[in-house]
């Protein structure tokens, strides 16, 4: 072997061991870069995942039917005002005791104006109101109209204050559960003028406390909002534990494949 040809070899060798180092630090790089965007799908799967159930609670719940309970706080609040104004105005004009025509004055003065506070609720939501007090109702007036002095004062207090403990449940229980903010707003206002009322027809000192229905409590809560939200399923929400848990089961097989590709080309 001469002198030259041993340089060539050894040469040679030099430039295969550079050509094998830049070959490794190719390779490390190239498997850094793929470490880095494995992590990033991982973390961003895992963070999309927890995010999912803050903005599907935050998210509004889109256009609220109305309910039953709120058509009949609707209903309830008309009727109230189709026959408590005339009731009213009868008592201001003929009421045996001064303090029954005042009453009788006020009641129908308020009922003007919950009227129009009803009638545009009503409107702001589509709602039909209805035109006519019910068939009670009519009666109830009908006794007034053929009763004078004491007896229609009797008959005015009796029938008006039975009719406002009647209704002040249903607005309570509107106002607590229902889904619409124009519901709840009327049912706030028409529970003042409910309590109102009550308190001015107690005024007259005419209320029979014992001939009023007994207090009819509502059932008990059971706990079951509680439990559901506990079990991270609460009503109403988009997003419950299982499309959590499929989300983040979805996150880890996608690490999981893109890691196997990694190493893979190694
Ligand atoms: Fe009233």
């Amino acid at each position: 072997m001469t002198a030259g040809s041993a340089a060539q070899r050894q040469s040679a060798q030099r430039q295969q061991v550079q050509r094998q180092q830049v070959q490794r630090q190719r390779a490390q790089r190239r498997l850094a870069y793929r470490l880095r965007r494995a992590a990033a799908i991982v973390a961003g799967l895992v963070v999309g995942a927890l995010a999912l159930p803050v903005v599907a609670i935050a998210q509004p719940a889109g256009p609220t039917q109305l309910e039953a309970s709120d058509m009949a706080l609707f209903n309830g609040v008309r009727q109230a005002g189709l026959w408590e104004m005339p009731a009213g105005q009868m008592a201001a004009e003929k009421g045996n005791q001064k303090r029954v025509r005042e009453v009788g004055a006020e009641i129908a003065d308020q009922h003007v104006e919950l009227d129009k506070l009803a009638v545009e609720a009503a409107n702001k939501l589509g709602v039909q109101l209805p035109t006519e007090p019910n068939a009670d109702q009519k009666a109830w007036l009908g006794e007034m109209k053929n009763a004078s002095g004491a007896r229609f004062d009797r008959i005015f207090i009796d029938r008006l204050r039975a009719a406002h403990g009647a209704i002040f449940p249903v607005i309570a229980a509107v106002r607590s559960g229902t889904r619409n903010e124009t519901v709840r707003e009327l049912a706030q206002e028409a529970n003042d003028f409910v309590m109102t009322h009550m308190t001015l027809l107690e005024s007259t000192g005419l209320v029979r406390y014992t001939n009023l229905p007994p207090a009819n409590l509502p059932p008990p809560p059971d706990g079951s909002l509680l439990a559901a939200a506990q079990a991270n399923d609460v009503p109403g929400s988009a997003v419950n534990g299982s499309v959590i848990w499929v989300v983040l089961l979805a996150a880890l097989v996608v690490g999981a494949v893109a890691t196997f590709r990694v190493f893979r080309f190694r």
